[in-house]
């Protein structure tokens, strides 16, 4: 059964507690009728599944679940631990998490929960056991989904200073090796008794940085465990279900790798930002959120909201989604490894904090445009389903991510407008745009495959991570490496060497001195004598054996090499002493493309995006106007349409406004 993860399909968020009962039965049967084929719910459900502390009532979800069980739906099982009841925070306070200041996180809407404290880990692995026994056999239940959205708290409570103490007891042992490690020395920071350890309690706008990673590495953990209770429960009387936990907005301080490596998949909420304003950018971060989020397990996800109306409440309202945008989007995801794609909402709420993040049905229960637009997306997708069930996306060129460069370096940022993500967003961009696939993955992974791999700022550095990528560089791989490689231990104190440290020898160049150059354009000038504008950061390069391929063009460095080539062993370890425009990437990257024969859809114009899925039903690929103008590209013989059918000639082929052409490709 735990295959049915697997199934191309889409689904919907619903809330039988929020309807009234007689709403029930029309919903499903327009959801079965609709060609939905997966429903989401209970997450948040908990005040109305165990209403006093130890009463239980199930009846309610039973007759909503029944009701989709007749239909035919399929249904996902969110725990409710993201809301706990008000009897639990009233009789059990230590649930609430406390802030920095000793201010309580009262319950408003959701997420007033410590994940360290006694009760919410007590009464949250009593309602998970409940729910687990209840639906285990349930004939519609496939799956479940842990909590919601989980995020860092940053907890000062009780509970996260035991847990915190002894998280570091464990780590460092003794209080000499912990005094060593965090260089507490500096500012007579010593500490000389383990009571007079804390969790960072903020009043000083400034802490030590070696204290600060290690509280967001206990807060990982401390996340990681409150998973784990569940799915241990989940597992225990459910073992045919599957298990995935949605994850959202990146980036995220969240270690969504250390958190996704007890799920079977992965999830995402995706709400692609409508305003046309952000139409040159959002494509490409939305293409980027899916990547990641196919990194986190390195398989196929499901994206378990999606976008289906305007998004408002947490900020004035979004434009309505454009006609054409819901769709092309649920394709987007398809095309970059999603399998069920689940909307939020089926309908809008009429009561809560959220009345205005609109969902597949308005207010007013008419089903209108988008809801049209939804049934015409189902049916496609259900027409496709079997033929791509299996299928994945392969790739040659892999970007390196890590929630510990992040927090690291937004614990200390280096200068201005440098930002760890904005710089992986603007690599990945430029590769979407020349039409290479990449696969965004967590530093330290495995990289067999792989003709090129990027690594933006490896800024903690150990030794295991340096002699993978340097084992990958010698065996004929390309690598490429940007400022601030290397510069911390990871106790995050700044090692004694010339950088990029530990990559120093596989990059053949020292950093002689950096220039933190924050927001001011710089300039760059490559081997043809082109200019490029550069900026954020400075490295002046010492090549040893690289040679130089970019030089300074201004300022007391100009002429200094700032981007080098090395080669190593079999392949080569580029090293870019700065961060450059787009288009000064997508030069090189082009360049390389060719050198190394990567596989790449050419000559995609603005917006357009090209994805390849494999499989036992076929190739499949996935063209994407994600635009609100008509875009062409240029195709050779022997495509023939996935959907529908038929021969597409050679030649120009127009896309319209948020147009999506899926073409089978011959063996
Ligand atoms: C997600 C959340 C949903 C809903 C949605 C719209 O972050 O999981 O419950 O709130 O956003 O705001
Ligand atoms: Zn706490």
């Amino acid at each position: 059964m735990r295959d049915k993860m697997n199934n191309v399909q889409i689904g919907v968020d619903y809330y039988p507690e929020h309807w009234d009962e007689s709403m029930w039965e029309a919903d499903i049967s327009l959801m079965k009728e609709t060609g939905v084929k997966v429903v989401r719910v209970g997450e948040f459900a908990w005040s109305r599944l165990e209403p006093a502390e130890a009463v239980y009532d199930f009846a309610w979800l039973d007759r909503s679940l029944d009701l989709m069980a007749r239909y035919g739906l399929q249904v996902v099982i969110g725990t409710p631990t993201a809301t706990p009841p008000r009897w639990l925070t009233t009789a059990y306070p230590d649930v609430l998490p406390v802030f920095a200041d000793g201010r309580t996180f009262h319950p408003g809407v959701r997420h007033h929960r410590c994940y360290n404290s006694r009760s919410l880990r007590l009464f949250g692995a009593r309602i998970t056991a409940e729910l687990a026994r209840r639906y285990a056999g349930h004939p519609a239940v496939i799956g479940w989904q842990t909590d919601n959205e989980f995020g860092m708290l940053d907890c000062h409570c009780d509970a996260c200073n035991e847990a915190f103490r002894a998280w570091v007891r464990a780590k460092y042992d003794s209080l000499a090796a912990l005094n060593a490690a965090w260089g507490t020395v500096v500012w007579s920071g010593e500490y000389g008794t383990w009571e007079e350890l804390t969790v960072p309690y903020g009043g000083s706008p400034h802490q030590n940085p070696s204290l600060l990673l290690d509280y967001q590495r206990f807060q990982w953990d401390a996340v990681v465990s409150f998973q784990q209770e569940q799915i241990d429960l989940i597992r225990q009387y459910c073992p045919e279900h599957f298990i995935t936990h949605n994850f959202h907005s990146y980036p995220q301080r969240l270690d969504q790798y250390a958190v996704g490596a007890a799920l079977d998949v992965a999830s995402f909420d995706y709400y692609p930002n409508t305003s046309p304003l952000k139409q040159e950018t959002t494509p490409y971060s939305g293409a980027l959120s899916l990547d990641v989020t196919r990194g986190i397990k390195r398989r196929n996800f499901w994206i378990m909201e999606q976008l289906s109306g305007s998004p408002g409440c947490w900020m004035p309202m979004w434009r309505t989604p454009h006609p054409g945008m819901i769709r092309a989007y649920v394709w987007q995801a398809i095309a970059r490894g999603a399998d069920t794609v689940v909307h939020f909402r089926w309908r809008s709420a009429v009561a809560g904090a959220e009345q205005f993040w609109h969902g597949l049905i308005d207010h007013s229960n008419v089903p209108g445009r988008r809801f049209a637009e939804f049934a015409g997306l189902c049916g496609e997708v259900n027409e496709l389903s079997e033929r791509l069930k299996g299928s994945v996306l392969q790739h040659e060129v892999a970007i390196l991510h890590s929630h510990e460069q992040k927090v690291a370096l937004d614990i200390q940022p280096q200068a201005e407008g440098f930002d760890y993500y904005e710089n992986i967003k603007l690599v990945h961009r430029s590769l979407t745009k020349l039409g290479i696939g990449c696969d965004v993955i967590h530093a330290g992974e495995p990289l067999d495959g792989y003709k090129l791999v990027i690594a933006p700022s490896l800024y903690v550095l150990d030794e295991p991570l340096a002699a993978q990528l340097e084992a990958f560089a010698a065996a004929g791989g390309t690598l490429l490496l940007t400022p601030r490689t290397g510069v911390k231990n990871p106790d995050n104190l700044c090692v004694m060497s010339p950088l990029p440290g530990l990559l120093s020898r596989a990059a053949g160049v020292t950093v002689a001195e950096y220039d933190p150059v924050g927001r001011e354009t710089h300039a760059l000038v490559d081997g043809e004598g082109r200019t490029y504008a550069c900026s954020q950061w400075c490295d002046l390069l010492t090549p040893d054996t690289a040679e130089p391929v970019a030089w300074y063009g201004d300022d007391f460095f100009a002429g200094i090499p700032a981007v080098t080539a090395n080669r190593f062993g079999a392949g080569q370890v580029y090293y870019f002493g700065t961060f450059a425009e787009e288009s000064y990437w997508t030069a090189l990257l082009a360049r390389l493309a060719g050198e190394q024969e990567l596989q790449r859809f050419a000559g995609l114009p603005d917006g357009v995006q090209a994805t390849v899925r494999r499989g036992p039903g076929g190739r499949f690929l996935f063209l994407l106007n994600l635009n609100r103008v008509t875009q062409t590209v240029t195709l050779p013989a022997g495509y023939r349409r996935a959907l529908g059918g038929g021969e597409v000639p050679a030649g120009e082929l127009a896309l319209a406004p948020f147009g999506v052409e899926i073409l089978e490709l011959p063996e």
